[in-house]
């Protein structure tokens, strides 16, 4: 027992001396060379939060959703002046500074405030728009709120990891402060009543409330510094070829005042047709996009999450010379370190904590993290198989000559299984549903679509209606298949 924890207490330690100093140091300093490396790679990836109008949201472009917005506009011309190509990337707001940091993302644009707190971390551009902070209110309530100060006994909402979440925090009185991590949900959590007001830039608040007639936008009168109030383009720290050279980009769209010009304009435009189609059968490609990718992660993660099972329920039961005691109490202190730790957390440590080493993609990374989770607990399903097969067939096996590794191979194991299989597909089923957790680091599963579609259309509820009748169609066909081999395997 003693040495078990010893191993899990060095296993540990290993893990976060892995972390810390690389943290702290890679992508950070370094000679600069940021502006080379990016002309030389040839595209230019922007990390941004789409649920942002007029800076940046989902619309349909063509019949696809489309990331558009004047921060769209911004970026496609910082990638033009530096002769490479503008690939977006969406995720949450509050992901997008690990993002950047990790190198899943080339630079920011996202209604971002260059802070004093965030400039720690990261380097901000010139900043290209005057935004001041409005909240949202239900128009039937204009009545009682004038500013942030008539919230007191009351609920205010905010992203997290935004400013105007830290303002609602710090300054007001007696308010509670809701975050959440999508806008959209806020301005639901808004019309249904589960919150007072929601805290944003003025020209979003106006975009919502001009897109939606139960809404009204008053002043908030947080008292801000005005870097706290404008919106700037981040870059790695110590990027400075790259942040001089795209401040020339953006002086310029300053001095021809394009935003006012150009982009809010053109953002406007989307911003009407956008609520033109918000029926779910319109969205049945999202949807159905959703579920191939939520078969990939499923399927992918049980073949391989069964492999490392088998191999990691074999290391689990050997015994005897030193080596094969250390594969033993490797193996179950894996099992036991992935058992005692959240999948989503795991699922965010391969993403970005791996991403350190080697530039993996979302998917990737979401397989890869769930097989090694679902390895865990198949290991200890196939254990329990193995465990369950009478010693006597291993006996009798031995005593026909076969060798250790035959006896498992041709006599327990195929026993095994069958007494695991319905174990096997619980397992299977549960990734279907699992599997969701991806979504978090922006693998377009049925989740991730669904979020689209509620961004897309302002509709709270009914991609959610849709989401949960197609995982129990998923599931239920599923548990249908799994069951009829279970029974035919029990007459053969
Ligand atoms: N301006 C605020 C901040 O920098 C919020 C920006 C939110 N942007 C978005 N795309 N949702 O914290």
């Amino acid at each position: 027992m003693k040495k078990r924890f010893g191993l899990l207490l060095a296993l540990i330690a290993a893990l976060v001396m892995l972390v810390v100093p690389v943290g702290n140091t890679t992508h950070a300093q370094a000679a600069d060379n940021s502006l080379e490396k990016i002309q030389k790679k040839g595209v230019l990836v922007m990390g941004t939060s789409p649920d942002y109008p007029p800076y940046e949201f989902q619309a349909t472009v063509n019949g696809k959703s489309t990331v558009v917005g004047m921060d769209v506009q911004i970026g496609k011309k910082v990638a033009k002046d530096l002769g490479v190509k503008l690939k977006i990337k969406s995720m949450s707001f509050d992901s997008l500074l690990v993002a950047l940091q990790t190198g899943k993302i080339d630079m920011i644009i996202s209604g971002m405030n260059p802070t004093p707190a965030r400039r720690k971390n990261v380097a901000f551009t010139h900043t290209y728009y005057q935004g001041g902070y409005d909240i949202v209110i239900n128009k039937t309530d204009k009545a009682k709120y004038k500013n942030k100060d008539s919230f007191s006994g009351g609920t205010l909402g905010a992203q997290t990891g935004t400013t105007q979440y830290n303002a609602s925090k710090s300054q007001t009185k007696n308010t509670t402060v809701k975050g959440m991590t999508s806008q959209s949900d806020l301005i639901l959590a808004l019309q249904s009543h589960k919150l007072d007001g929601v805290a944003m830039e003025k020209p979003s608040a106006e975009a919502y409330v001009s897109n939606n007639k139960q809404l009204a936008a008053i002043p908030s009168d947080f008292n801000m510094s005005s870097s706290a109030t404008s919106s700037a383009i981040a870059f790695r720290k110590g990027s400075t070829s790259l942040v001089n050279k795209v401040n020339k980009t953006v002086d310029q769209i300053k001095k021809e005042n394009l935003v006012k010009k150009d982009y809010l304009p053109a953002a406007g435009k989307y911003l009407k047709t956008n609520t033109v189609n918000t029926s779910m059968t319109h969205y049945w490609k999202a949807f159905l996009t959703g579920i191939e990718y939520t078969l990939i992660i499923t399927v992918c993660s049980v073949f391989f999450g069964f492999i490392i099972g088998i191999l990691l329920a074999l290391a689990r039961m050997a015994k005897g010379n030193f080596f094969k005691n250390l594969l033993r109490w490797i193996a179950t202190a894996y099992v036991e370190f992935i058992r005692g730790t959240p999948m989503m957390v795991q699922v965010m440590f391969v993403y970005f904590g791996l991403g350190l080493f080697v530039n993996l993609p979302a998917l990737t990374s979401g397989i890869i993290a769930i097989s090694l989770n679902s390895g865990a607990y198949v290991a200890e399903y196939i254990r329990g198989g193995i465990n369950s097969v009478n010693i006597g067939q291993t006996e009798a096996a031995r005593s026909l000559g076969m060798s250790n590794g035959e006896t498992m191979r041709y006599v327990v194991l195929p026993q095994a299984l069958k007494n695991i299989w319905p174990s096997l597909g619980n397992e299977f089923i549960t990734l279907i549903k699992d599997s969701s957790i991806v979504s978090i680091i922006g693998v377009t599963e049925l989740i991730y679509q669904s979020n689209i579609v509620r961004s897309d259309t302002y509709r709270g509820v009914a991609p959610i209606v849709v989401i949960m009748v197609l995982y129990f169609i998923l599931t239920f066909t599923a548990s249908r298949i799994l069951n009829y081999f279970e029974r035919k395997m029990q007459h053969d």
